[in-house]
């Protein structure tokens, strides 16, 4: 059954077609560019750039899938979590072509895509798992005992992980979004030179803080002024505030792992492209005996296959179809 999939919860626009577990197409189109000068995400500019893009990047997911409209059987898209007017625009398109097709048509939550999108391609070898989903807008701990059968653990008090990579490379000068370009720049600094508060590491629950590490670099550049005419110090800088990111998640991940018994660890969102994350995990879950999925990089940031595979295991498990005049959910809960 080919999946016609959308997801539009913040800045990309993305259409997929998926059939059987397989992606037969999925079309990211990126608005980075757009919102980079103004240092982030601006919700009204995503909304009408998702409004321009959307007609092309559903053509294009339907040529390269080598389907026409008419073969779609089901349709899906991200209810929420998002920007609401973003949600909008790709939630509203998806229940029209699903109303137009007369095909049936499912919300998916944008957090339960990324939950599962480890197992894109291999579902057959799920394994009970505590889960780690770290975006722009959200870190959560999950724990996940069965296929849909899941449970939040914890979450960010205050930002998000990639919140933290992005306002903490802003201050240091970087374009948005600055996880990538910190990821970059660590690789060459020394991420002990200079040491960073690891908030609630050592702290029992499973939520995250990362405000005052974030804080902390501010008064850190407010207080070495010349280390911004330094390279070498800055990407000394980049791999101190990584290396406080990277061992607050891994710790906490890990402690959740051995208390619940999980046997199995998952990351997912896109702060898990981070090079140094990737490795930690491994290097963690291998001391710990934990078998390890990471969602595979172009599955990390935001697309719409994660969102097609999602809804078509769950129109085979015989989960009902969304109503064709359900409203988007922007503060969805996992
Ligand atoms: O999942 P995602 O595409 O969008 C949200 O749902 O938020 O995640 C975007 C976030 C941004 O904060 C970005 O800086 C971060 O993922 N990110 C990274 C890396 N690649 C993307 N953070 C650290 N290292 C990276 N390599
Ligand atoms: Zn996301």
């Amino acid at each position: 059954m080919p999946v016609l999939a959308v997801e539009t919860s913040c800045d990309e626009t993305s259409v997929a077609v998926v059939r059987d577990g397989a992606i037969l197409s999925n079309v990211v189109s990126s608005q980075i560019a757009l919102h980079t000068e103004y240092g982030g995400v601006v919700p009204e500019l995503a909304a009408r750039e998702h409004l321009r893009n959307f007609p092309s990047v559903a053509r294009t997911a339907l040529a390269q899938a080598g389907v026409s409209a008419a073969d779609i059987d089901a349709v899906a898209a991200t209810q929420g979590p998002g920007l609401p007017t973003a949600l909008l625009v790709g939630f509203k398109a998806a229940q029209a072509i699903a109303f137009a097709l007369r095909k049936p048509f499912i919300g998916i939550n944008h957090h339960e895509a990324h939950l599962y999108s480890p197992w894109i391609g291999d579902f057959a070898g799920f394994q009970p798992n505590v889960s780690l989903i770290v975006s722009g807008g959200h870190t959560i701990l999950a724990r996940v005992e069965s296929l849909f059968h899941h449970h939040v653990l914890g979450s960010t008090l205050d930002d998000a992980a990639g919140e933290c990579f992005d306002k903490t490379g802003k201050l240091i000068g970087l374009p948005y979004p600055a996880g990538p370009e910190i990821d970059k720049l660590a690789e060459h600094g020394d991420p002990k030179a200079f040491d960073f508060p690891r908030p609630l590491i050592n702290d029992a629950g499973d939520d995250f803080s990362f405000s005052g590490l974030k804080t902390s670099v501010r008064y850190f550049l407010r207080d070495n002024p010349g280390l911004m005419n330094d390279g070498k110090k800055i990407r000394d800088l980049c791999a101190g505030i990584q290396a406080a990111i990277v061992d607050v998640l891994v710790a906490k991940t890990i402690r959740a792992a051995e208390r619940t018994g999980a046997g199995c660890v998952t990351a997912s969102g896109g702060v898990t492209c981070n090079r140094v994350l990737r490795r930690e995990l491994e290097d963690a879950c291998g001391k710990n005996g934990f078998a390890l999925r990471l969602a595979e990089n172009k599955f990390c940031t935001d697309n719409a296959a994660m969102i097609g595979i999602l809804a078509e295991r769950k129109f085979l498990s015989g989960v009902t179809a969304t109503p064709l005049d359900a409203e988007i959910e922007p503060g969805m809960a996992l």
